[in-house]
């Protein structure tokens, strides 16, 4: 079996680590990868945004799996494309992409099937737009970039006159190109953030473990917003109730959504949440893996993920058995390139990942790194590694992790020292929840709404 995975993230490195580990031994291709997954796959030079190149490959290597990582080749079509030629593809085509690529198009979905998210109206001029704020009286309001701005989208503003200049931002100067054609601004939710990870084929609903991140820079969620920074799973503060509310009346919705919508959707369905007083609230729907949430659910997967995603891909994830998962902690470290995330300063020497690794609870997952001409490993992105750990508790798995990370070295490094913290001070008082959601989900159609079906009830349901 050949399985092509896109991308050059940690997020593919993850996939691609996990996968080596599948008993159905796959031969691995990555294109075009990193330096971690060139230890473990054949990495092809083409870039994860060049969709010829990418379907040129694909129909060269006729892989059995091509599972595609980042959303910019999901948003161009490059799984229609695929699918064209017959290939088994594990991400969604472009119309199932736009729940990511299209803000404006994730509300009207939300709206249209009534599932809970942030009052909002959309603008397609900057004058009228800036008039509606001036008229606001609550505040903050968020402003939000129609398109794809690789986290760089939303503004949370507190009056006014910064949030007229976001527009301006947005809109005039057009920072983020194309993507601020057109804005969302809606209300501001206050509560805890969650996601949730999820693999669905538009008729079942595998929902992941779930992983905390960390988006800010610094420590005490301080420094301006990432793409993020660490990862803890489980999520002992995120109580079995409150992903009972996000199942039932989020991630199961929206599955009958895309169905109603008649929307083919076969990948991840990655929805981050507000848990505000009133209940969930989605803020907005990704259609890939988080990085670096990748690392901490293949840390944490105990069955083999390959039959999972082969069963999505086929439209066949209600026939296999859920994956099990491992009951500890693992707290996942990201480090950082000087600079960054405003400008990130490349080539830079790393030096201490074998060290870091002899620890065998320790994974280090590349990002930002390349090999030099004279063969050494350097920086090359702003989020460069994030180093892993496995513990009996969050205590034991920050100790690893940060024992691993303090042997790793370049020039200008950055990290958090509090990942896992909060969930540390929980976890004191709360014991560790087992996991809760064990079995796919079959989500039918019905007159009423949605319905779900599970082969086993949960516990203590
Ligand atoms: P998004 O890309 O829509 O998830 O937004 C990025 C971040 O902005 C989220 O992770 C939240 O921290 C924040 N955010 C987005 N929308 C809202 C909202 N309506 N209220 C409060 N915070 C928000
Ligand atoms: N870690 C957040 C994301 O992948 O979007």
């Amino acid at each position: 079996m050949k399985v092509l995975v896109v991308g050059s993230g940690g997020r593919e490195h993850a996939l691609v680590w996990k996968l080596a580990q599948s008993p159905l031994e796959p031969e691995l291709l990555c294109a075009p990868g990193n330096p971690g997954t060139g230890r473990l796959a054949r990495n092809i030079p083409v870039e994860a945004s060049d969709v010829e190149g990418l379907v040129a490959l694909a129909k060269k290597e006729q892989p059995d799996l091509i599972i595609i990582g980042p959303e910019e080749p999901l948003v161009l079509g490059l799984a229609d494309r695929l699918r064209e030629l017959k290939l088994r593809v594990f991400g969604p085509g472009a119309v199932g992409a736009k729940l990511e690529g299209s803000k404006v198009y994730s509300k009207e979905l939300l709206d249209r099937h009534r599932i809970p998210t942030a009052q909002w109206r959309r603008f397609d001029r900057s004058g009228i737009a800036k008039s509606y704020l001036e008229s606001c009286k609550e505040w903050p309001q968020v402003v939000k970039a129609d398109g794809l701005a690789a986290g760089k989208g939303v503004f949370v503003c507190s009056d006014a006159k910064s949030a007229c200049s976001a527009v301006d931002e947005i809109m005039e100067k057009r920072t983020l190109g194309a993507a601020g054609d057109r804005i969302v601004i809606e209300e501001c939710l206050v509560g805890e953030e969650t996601s949730i990870l999820s693999i669905t084929d538009g008729e079942t609903i595998l929902i992941l473990e779930p992983v905390m991140d960390h988006k800010q820079l610094q420590d005490g969620d301080l420094g301006p917003n990432t793409g993020g920074m660490g990862v803890v799973s489980p999520v002992p503060s995120l109580a079995k109730r409150i992903l009972r509310q996000i199942e039932q009346r989020v991630l199961v919705p929206t599955v009958h959504a895309l169905r109603r919508d008649e929307i083919p959707f076969r990948g991840t369905l990655f929805t981050g949440l507000m848990n505000t007083e009133a209940g969930p609230r989605v803020l907005e729907y990704n259609v890939r893996f988080g990085d670096p949430e990748t690392q901490a659910i293949v840390r944490r997967m105990k069955g083999d993920l390959l039959p999972v995603m082969l069963a999505c891909a086929d439209g066949k994830l209600g026939e296999i058995e859920s994956p099990e998962w491992d009951e500890r902690t693992v707290v996942g470290v990201v480090m950082a390139a000087d600079g960054y995330p405003a400008a990130a300063k490349k080539g830079a020497a790393i030096d201490g990942i074998d060290e870091a690794e002899k620890d065998p609870e320790v994974v280090v997952f590349h990002a930002g790194t390349k090999r030099s001409i004279n063969g050494d490993l350097v920086v090359s992105g702003g989020r460069v590694l994030c180093v892993t750990a496995c513990g009996a508790d969050v205590h034991e798995a920050r100790e690893r992790a940060y024992a691993a990370v303090a042997k790793i070295r370049f020039d200008g490094r950055q990290y958090r020292t509090d990942i896992g913290i909060r969930e540390q001070s929980r976890a004191a008082l709360r014991p560790v929840l087992a996991p809760v959601i064990e079995e796919p989900i079959i989500v039918q159609e019905s007159d009423g709404g949605p319905a779900l079906r599970r082969r086993r009830p949960l516990e203590g349901s």
